[in-house]
Formats: C-alpha cells, structure tokens, sequence
C-alpha cells in the first residue's frame, strides 16, 4: 500500500492501493474505532460502491448511515448541503461521528463544506471514486459549492481525516471521467513534473500516477494551505477552464474544461513571451492521447465576461498560474483591464 502522509492544519494519511476499498470497513474500525458515520454519495455512484462500503462496515460492527443525492454540477449547491445537515440533525449525528465522501469531486466537496459547518465542524473521510476527484480535489481541504452560477462561491479550508483511494474503481468510470482526471495529472506534470508526461505515455501504473500527483500537492498545501501564494499554481488551467464551464453552462466536464484552460494557459504565455516557444505542442499532445478538447468554441466576449466574476480576483487585480516551459508554472499578476488582450493571446484571436 502507497501511503502520502499531509501535516498541515490536520495531519492525515492519503492511502492508496488496488482493492482497498473492500477493505475500507477494517481501515475505518482500525484508525476511527467507536464512531458512527454517515456516508454521502450520488445517484451514479450509489448503485456501484455504496452497498459494498456499508456492507464492509457492517462487518466490522462499524454503525452507517447514508445520504445520497442526484449527481451533477447542478446539485452542487447550498440546498444540498442543507438537505444533508437536515438529515445528519435529524438523525442525531454529534460532533464525535463523521461523514464518508464516496464518489467523485462534487461529492468530496460538498460533503465537506457539510462536514465543515455541522455543528462548527466534524470529521470527514474522502474515498474518491474519480481519478479526477483522487489526484486533485479529494486532497488538500478545500470544500464548497456554486452560488448563482459562480463556482465554488461559498466554501470553507477543512481538511479530511483520511484519504482511501483505490484505483481499481476507476475501472467503471466512462472513458470522459477518465479522461478528464488526466486533465488534472497533465495540469501537475506542467507545473513541476515534465518527466510525469513521459510516465503516463509510457503507461505507468496509476497507483503511482497518483502518487506523484497527491504527493506534489501535499508539499504545495504544506506550504500554502490557505491558497494565499504558492497554492495557486494549482490552477493552472482553471481559471481559463472555469470561463470555459461557465460560458458553456458546463457543456464540458472540469476536467475537459482544464484540458482547454491548461491549452489557453499555454497559448497565452507563449504570445506573451513568457513561455518558451513550442511548448503548447507538448500539452496539445498529451490531450489527444486521452481524446481531450483543446478549444472550447467561444468567442472572446463570452470568456472575457465569465472571467470577470472570477473570485480569485482582488481589486482591480488576478492571479493566473501561467508555465515558463513545460514543467515550470510561475505566478502572473496582472490588471483586469490587460485581461482582455490575454485572453486574444489564449485563444489565437
Ligand atoms: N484544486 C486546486 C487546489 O486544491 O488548490
């Protein structure tokens, strides 16, 4: 078993290994003994993995409860968290027991701003069901939800207690979803891992795809886990990639949109001369491989006025996360108004 311990705020194991899952049941009595816990999954996810979890559970005379609500961006919401608050209240969950987010990144998000607010905070543990969901957002604290078509709006820094990831479930995801969770993994190898790229077209294993990934933001978030400087390198690619879902009301998955962002990153620094020529090839490739997007199809105007309610905004300014070369991603701060002329470069316009 692959173990990456985080220490930040909270110190936690992201453990990782083919067929945990069956044996999450023995993980959770062994480390949170005693407890009892309520597991949030999705109507996708539920029918594959929830039966098997409580049943594993059950085995080890460990009490669960579940919640499921319907999948999609959509559900994403404070009304969601709600309903999950009302149920954990209803059902008397106390501060002692914990919540267990089983499925993808929106699940692992909203169940942990849940698990964030109830009762001013009780533990959660993450079992991501995605590559996406197990490279990125299962990892590093961050929870929320959308608010009136701004992503990820309202939120809270709220680290889970364990990470149980077990790749063999990534088996049963549509060849999108997976595609999409390597959006992610290009995203890291850009940012400081050039040789990444050459592992994943030499088809190394996905344990330590994984590995590599979680343990590169592990080391971001132990320095910046408030996302207040080094931490936004990690959005390479998303903050292009938000304006693409949002002025696309979500036609593609995040991982698709990062696909397209980390191209636009690219582009952008290029034009700019920041980036050395050549090396948005370098990505473009490594998303065919996967069959992602490169281009979103939408005009200047549109990208341009999603971005403007970007909330990594501040003032009249923004942060991008923008590569010097593949493999060396550096932080641009730049005015809103030079945004515009960006965002010409990004998209070749
Ligand atoms: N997904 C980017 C971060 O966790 O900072």
């Amino acid at each position: 078993m692959i173990r990456v311990n985080v220490s930040c705020s909270a110190s936690y194991d992201i453990l990782i290994e083919n067929g945990l899952l069956s044996l999450a049941g023995e993980l959770i009595a062994s480390n949170f003994g005693g407890k009892r816990f309520c597991i949030i999954t999705d109507d996708n996810v539920a029918p594959l993995y929830l039966d098997g979890l409580c049943a594993s559970l059950d085995g080890q005379g460990v009490l669960c409860e579940s919640f499921v609500f319907p999948h999609g961006e959509k559900h994403k919401t404070m009304q969601t968290v709600e309903q999950i608050l009302a149920f954990l209240a209803e059902k008397r969950y106390t501060r002692s027991d914990m919540l267990i987010a089983l499925g993808g990144g929106i699940v692992g998000d909203v169940t942990g701003f849940a698990a964030a607010i109830y009762q001013r905070g009780i533990g959660f543990l993450q079992i991501p069901t995605t590559v996406l969901a197990a490279v990125d957002s299962s990892v590093g604290g961050k929870t929320g939800v959308n608010l009136g078509g701004l992503k990820n709006q309202v939120g809270a820094f709220w680290q889970p207690s364990m990470v149980i990831c077990d790749p063999q479930v990534f088996k049963t995801l549509p060849e999108k979803e997976y595609a999409s969770g390597m959006a992610e993994v290009i995203k890291y190898a850009a940012i400081c891992k050039a040789e990444l790229a050459e592992r994943i077209k030499d088809g190394e294993d996905v344990s330590q795809i994984i590995a590599e990934c979680v343990s590169i933001k592990r080391d971001i978030v132990q320095r910046d886990e408030r996302d207040t400087g080094e931490r936004q390198l990690l959005n390479l690619g998303h903050t292009f990639g938000h304006a693409v879902e949002k002025a696309t009301d979500n036609r593609f998955t995040h991982g698709q949109a990062v696909a397209i962002g980390t191209v636009m990153a690219f582009s952008a620094a290029e034009s700019l001369g920041l980036c050395k020529k050549g090396e948005v090839e370098r990505v473009k490739e490594l998303c065919a491989l996967y069959g992602l997007p490169i281009e979103s199809g939408c005009s200047h105007a549109e990208l341009l006025a999603a971005m403007q309610s970007d909330k990594k905004r501040v003032g009249g300014k923004i942060t991008l996360a923008l590569p010097r070369s593949f493999g060396d991603t550096v932080l641009y701060k730049t005015d809103m108004s030079a945004l515009s002329d960006i965002l010409k470069k990004a998209i070749g316009s």
